[in-house]
């Protein structure tokens, strides 16, 4: 009998899986290194898809915690209404309204519903034939002109001035809303399990948040995003060490409001204490597509810091077997944010893949005009090993 419940118990906790570890607390870490994504901060190994849902849910907490802010919980209530080219979203909850009213703009052909790209402060890729542009506006959502935007914007009227998000996390917000108002606008014709997000610099920082923190965003496309964005605190402080003139975390902090107070203590002694870096933060959009757009004409970018950290996230695609879902393409020198003709058979590859539904190959799309290289594992950077995670029940 006890050996029967034995074996019982013993099957129920096979089925069940493991439970997730309780995450440790603030600055018990300390790594000059990359963080290891197949880790758990508390030294666990990920070896199933199943503890990657828990190193997952452990990257995005630490990342709220220390360096984002809070993402508030979903509202009690949100209406929609479609008309003409605008979305108006009204958001409530303890009895404050927020409205805000995305456009979009349509392709002239075809019947829909058509894919769409939320578009963070404007589009600065080429329009993709055949997908909508919503167009969002981030800035009106939380302000980011200088360090003294902090609180301000629709997202701070609305939470209230001291909450902990800084401006991408209220953005990454707003982009969870505008899906919830699509999902409740058939009229607004958008094909659901088609929604990209991009934007670039400043606002591809936002939309590399935004994919990461928002499940219902297929593709996310982060264009010369930089530090903050696809770069690491811990490569760009290097270069910066080295001699390069960078942008790093204690100048990020003093420029503007992306980020949480709470990344200050971190960003003004040392982002080794992060028990996080950027490569997570990429890697929290698998096993969604991912196209990262970079640009080496700026030192300012800290195109290795990107390239590292792009890929070192692409091992979390490769650990699950797909990593042809996650792409980077490096251009040589060109004006910031105006999108060369030689990546656009690149980004044609993803677009047409996942958000055109066509058959088309995305594999290996991982190339830098510049001389870099990084692999995984490197001694320097990413002293650690890519398993291939067991898929269980
Ligand atoms: C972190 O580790 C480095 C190198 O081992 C050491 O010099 C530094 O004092 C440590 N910092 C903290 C806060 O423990
Ligand atoms: C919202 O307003 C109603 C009616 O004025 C009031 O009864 C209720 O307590 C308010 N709720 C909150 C959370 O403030
Ligand atoms: C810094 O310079 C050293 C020596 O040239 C080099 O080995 C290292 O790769 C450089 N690191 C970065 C991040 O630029
Ligand atoms: C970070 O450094 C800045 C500039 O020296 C200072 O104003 C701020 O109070 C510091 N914040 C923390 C949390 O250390
Ligand atoms: C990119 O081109 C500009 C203009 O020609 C030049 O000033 C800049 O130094 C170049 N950047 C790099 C990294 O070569
Ligand atoms: C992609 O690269 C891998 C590893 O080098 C190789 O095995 C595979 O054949 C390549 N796939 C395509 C479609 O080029």
């Amino acid at each position: 009998m006890i050996q029967a419940t034995c074996f019982v118990l013993f099957f129920v906790a096979t089925a069940l899986g493991r439970a997730c570890p309780a995450i440790p607390s603030l600055t018990s870490f300390n790594s000059s290194t990359l963080p290891d994504p197949f880790t758990f901060a508390n030294g666990r190994k990920v070896l199933t898809t199943q503890d990657w849902a828990c190193r997952r849910a452990e990257i995005s907490t630490l990342l709220q915690r220390d360096e984002l802010g809070l993402m508030p919980a979903d509202p009690q209530d949100l209406t929609a209404a479609f008309s003409g080219k605008t979305l108006t979203i009204t958001v409530t909850d303890n009895n404050k309204t927020l409205t805000f009213a995305p456009t979009i703009t349509f392709p002239t052909t075809g019947q829909g519903p058509f894919p769409a790209l939320i578009a963070m402060g404007g589009i600065s890729i080429p329009s993709p034939p055949g997908v909508a542009i919503i167009n969002f506006n981030n800035e009106a959502m939380a302000n980011q002109d200088t360090a003294a935007s902090r609180g301000l914007g629709l997202f701070y009227d609305f939470f209230g001035t001291d909450a902990s998000a800084g401006a991408m996390m209220a953005w990454a917000w707003a982009v969870r809303r505008i899906v919830d108002a699509l999902e409740k606008t058939p009229t607004a014709n958008i094909d659901l399990a088609k929604i990209g997000v991009t934007g670039c610099s400043r606002n591809g920082k936002g939309a590399l948040v935004a994919g990461a923190f928002e499940p219902r965003i297929t593709l996310t496309i982060p264009q010369e995003s930089g530090s903050g964005g696809t770069d690491t605190w811990r490569i760009s402080d290097a270069i910066l060490a080295n001699g390069t003139l960078t942008q790093t975390a204690s100048e990020i902090i003093q420029e503007n409001v992306w980020f949480s107070p709470n990344f200050d203590q971190f960003a003004n002694t040392s982002v080794n204490q992060l028990p996080f870096d950027h490569h997570m933060l990429i890697g929290m959009v698998a096993p969604r597509a991912l196209f990262a757009i970079d640009n080496l004409g700026y030192d300012w970018l800290g195109p290795f810091s990107s390239y590292g950290a792009l890929v070192a996230g692409r091992t979390i695609w490769q650990a699950m077997g797909v990593a042809d879902k996650m792409g980077f393409s490096q251009a040589a020198n060109h004006t910031h944010c105006v999108f060369p003709s030689e990546q656009q058979g690149q980004l044609n590859a993803f677009v047409d893949r996942f958000l055109l539904g066509q058959d088309v190959s995305t594999a290996n799309i991982t190339t830098t005009a510049g001389t870099y290289s990084f692999v995984v594992p490197n001694a320097e950077w990413a002293p650690w090993r890519v398993p291939v995670l067991k898929k269980r029940l």
